[in-house]
C-alpha cells in the first residue's frame, strides 16, 4: 500500500533574476520585475512529498517529525533570510528562478532520504505560481 505524505515548511528570501551575458533591455524583458537591480523578496512555501509502503509496524510511511527536521536543517536553515544571489553557493552561477530552487532543494533532500522513497518537491513563489519537480 503506498501512500504520499507531506509536509511544509517555508522560508523567505530574496533574489534577482538576469544573465550577466544579456544586456539590460534584454533583462528587463524577459525576467521583469523580478530582474529588479536591488533584489527582491518572496515568501516562498514548500511543499515535500514523499510516497513509499506504510510500515505495517509504525503505520508510518516516513516519521513526519523526522521529514521536518531534514526540510528544515538542510533547506530553510539554508534559504530562509537569505539573498539566494549572494549568500548561497547553489545560485551563484545559477538564476534563481522557482523552477531551479525547487531542483536544488530536490538535488539535497535526495541525498538525506532513503532510496526506497519517491520524492516530489512543490515550490510556491507566490500565492497563485509554483512549480513541481520531478513533473508528473
Ligand atoms: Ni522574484
Amino acid at each position: 500500500m503506498r501512500i504520499t505524505v507531506c509536509r511544509k515548511e517555508h522560508f523567505n528570501a530574496a533574489h534577482r533574476l538576469y544573465r550577466p551575458d544579456w544586456s539590460d533591455e534584454k533583462n528587463d524583458q524577459v525576467f521583469g520585475l523580478c530582474n529588479n537591480p536591488n533584489f527582491h523578496g518572496h515568501n516562498y512555501e514548500l511543499i515535500v512529498r514523499v510516497t513509499g509502503e506504510v510500515d505495517p509496524e509504525t503505520g508510518f510511511v516516513i516519521d513526519l517529525k523526522y521529514l521536518g527536521n531534514i526540510i528544515k536543517e538542510k533547506v530553510a536553515n539554508k534559504f530562509d533570510h537569505k539573498n539566494l544571489n549572494l549568500d548561497t553557493e547553489e545560485f551563484k552561477n545559477l538564476n534563481p528562478t522557482a523552477e531551479n530552487i525547487a531542483v536544488v532543494i530536490w538535488d539535497i533532500l535526495r541525498a538525506e532520504l532513503d532510496t526506497k522513497y519517491d520524492l516530489k518537491v512543490v515550490l510556491y513563489e507566490t500565492e497563485r505560481n509554483f512549480v513541481e519537480y520531478p513533473a508528473d
